[in-house]
C-alpha cells in the first residue's frame, strides 16, 4: 500500500503524463551527428536540425521564425545557429532568439538516447 509521503507529487505526475504523450521519432546513430556541427532530420514528417554540443544533443524546428530558411543550412558558433538568409541567431539549447533580426524563439524538441539510437520527441 502506498503512503501519502512515497506518492508521486503533482508535478512529478504531469511530467510522466507529458513523457507518456509524447512520441518519440528515430533519427540515428549518436555518431551520425559530430559536436559542433547541425544536421537536418525529418522526425514524424517534421523538418528538424540535430546538434551536439559536447555530451549533449539538441533539436530545433529547421524553420527559421523569422523567414523562410533552414536552419541546417546554417553556421553554428558559440552555442547559437546563424540562419542563412539574415544571419539572425538561436541558442541551440533553448531557441531562442539571440541576434536580431530573429525576435521569436524556434521551437525546441527533446532528444535523448536509447539502445544506442537518437531519438527527437514531438
Ligand atoms: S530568415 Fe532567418 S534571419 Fe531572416
Amino acid at each position: 500500500m502506498q503512503t501519502e509521503s512515497e506518492a508521486p507529487s503533482p508535478l512529478a505526475l504531469l511530467a510522466q503524463a507529458a513523457a507518456a504523450a509524447q512520441s518519440w521519432h528515430d533519427v540515428g546513430e549518436p555518431d551520425d551527428f559530430p559536436d559542433g556541427a547541425v544536421w537536418p532530420v525529418v522526425a514524424g514528417g517534421l523538418p528538424v536540425a540535430v546538434f551536439r554540443q559536447g555530451e549533449g544533443l539538441y533539436a530545433l524546428h529547421d524553420l527559421c521564425t523569422h523567414g523562410a530558411a533552414k536552419l541546417s543550412d546554417g553556421w553554428v558558433e558559440d552555442g547559437c545557429v546563424e540562419c542563412p538568409l539574415h544571419q539572425g541567431t538561436f541558442d541551440i539549447r533553448t531557441g531562442a532568439p539571440c541576434k536580431a533580426p530573429v525576435t521569436e524563439a524556434v521551437r525546441t524538441f527533446p532528444v535523448r538516447v536509447v539502445a544506442g539510437r537518437v531519438e527527437v520527441g514531438l
